[in-house]
């Protein structure tokens, strides 16, 4: 389970363990003060589930950007919420403009993020200022429920491939990179969809997880499909092209943050050797997105902003302490997270990672830890994207179907383009 604490509100579906496609990765809270937008904080997944509530235009923005909530669909949806949330201070067109140019700023590369904005901002400025609040609340709803439904169809159409790739007499093999799942979306994911549906329909599956450095998105990917009982290991990034030189995967799938109308693919940067290397060993390789992913204002990947992210995700890098070091070990806070905490008694907090509680210096812990691994002034690239080409992409999977990575593939299943970016 995700949450055993989670209310369910209109918007929400009941969440159940038994019934994985219900649960929601973004859900709202009402009390006196109104309603506010909850969600999980994925930078302390996956060593403690924690809420994080947005009651601000500012919190929204804050968790954007700092990957509170990340993955295309979901920071879209939480884009929505942060000119609801704006609006319910100031609803006047300077105040809406200037919500929309703040969340715009946030991340630069999925486009789910501008197509958000920009359907806030249509069906926002004909209105009276009066209005807005509750326009923009419902208009937000309407989206986290369309892309929850979206990745839902993702899905189905994801399970007639993957039943067409099930080896007869062995398990179904497949590969991801980064997290293209429920935590990504709404509900469901979308390269996670088909395998969700997959293994609703009785297909023996395991899934190789790529770690993803920097951010080690795929060791939230490794989270959810445990929490859903999905046969996954998890391989350092560098692993991936033996084994699918070695035949030991049927399939990859992987999200997109922006697709171009040429078909080309922008997704977490390590996605492009995966292609490289499925195609080496002529291994099908689908990108599934819903159609607030694809961007028929692009021509192709070389237009498609790459974030440039900070060179501390790469010389820093963190997770939870095992707590056995000796005392006295308690180096440095080289980056303000809670290294002081490593040398804590193991009676505190060791073996309880995401157990919040006092630590024997008497200072909250959650017992993760930073470590740096590179000297503060050593030259670092983050690109936090890469390009896949449509060449190397053996089909995409959205909400209208399975078609061709081209711009016929796309206009066949998309020619009423009214309703993407
Ligand atoms: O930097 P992130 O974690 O927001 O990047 C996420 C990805 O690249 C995902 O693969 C993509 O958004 C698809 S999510 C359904």
């Amino acid at each position: 389970m995700i949450r055993k604490d989670r209310k369910d509100s209109a918007l929400n579906a009941p969440h159940s363990a038994e019934a994985p496609y219900t649960q929601r990765t973004l859900w709202t809270e009402t009390d006196r003060d109104g309603e506010h937008v909850c969600t999980l904080d994925q930078t302390m997944l996956p060593h403690a589930v924690r809420t994080l509530r947005l009651s601000t235009l500012d919190e929204a923005a804050h968790a954007i950007r700092t990957m509170q909530v990340r993955g295309a669909p979901l920071i879209g949806v939480t884009a929505a919420y942060g000119v609801a949330l704006a609006m319910r201070q100031d609803a006047g067109d300077a105040a809406l403009e200037a919500a929309v140019a703040r969340l715009a700023a946030t991340r630069p590369t999925a486009v789910n993020l501008a197509w958000a904005l920009a359907r806030m901002r249509k069906r926002l400025t004909p209105l009276h200022p009066a209005q807005r609040a509750d326009a923009a609340w419902r208009e937000a709803a309407a989206i986290a429920d369309e892309d929850a439904a979206q990745c839902r169809r993702i899905g189905a159409h994801g399970l007639t491939l993957l039943r067409a790739l099930t080896p007869a007499g062995r398990r179904l093999n497949l590969m991801t990179h980064c997290n293209a799942g429920a935590l990504a979306t709404v509900a469901h994911g979308t390269a996670l969809a088909p395998i969700y549906a997959a293994q609703a329909a009785g297909i023996d599956l395991h899934v190789w997880v790529s770690e993803t450095r920097p951010r080690n998105q795929g060791l939230l990917t490794a989270w959810e499909l445990k929490q859903r009982g999905v046969p996954h290991t998890v391989l350092a990034d560098n692993a991936a092209g033996l084994l699918l030189a070695q035949g030991r995967v049927d399939a990859v799938l992987v999200g997109a943050d922006r697709i171009a109308a040429n078909g080309d693919v922008a997704n977490k940067v390590g996605t492009y050797l995966k292609a490289l290397a499925a195609r080496a060993a002529a291994i099908p390789f689908y990108v599934a997105a819903p159609a607030s992913t694809i961007d028929f204002g692009c021509p192709d990947g070389g237009a498609i902003p790459i974030e440039e992210r900070d060179g501390d995700e790469v010389r820093l890098i963190g997770g939870t302490a095992e707590c056995d070091a000796p005392a006295g070990n308690r180096d440095s806070d080289a980056a303000g997270h809670n290294n002081a905490h490593v040398d804590a008694p193991a009676a505190t907090h060791a073996n309880r990672p995401g157990d919040m509680g006092e630590c024997a210096h008497g200072k909250a812990c959650d017992g993760r830890v930073t470590a740096r691994i590179l000297p503060a002034d050593a030259a670092v690239a983050n690109p936090a994207f890469d390009i896949t080409p449509a060449a190397y992409i053996t089909a995409l999977i959205t909400e209208r179907g399975v078609c061709p990575a081209s711009a016929a593939g796309l206009g066949g299943l998309y020619r009423d383009t009214s309703d993407t970016p």
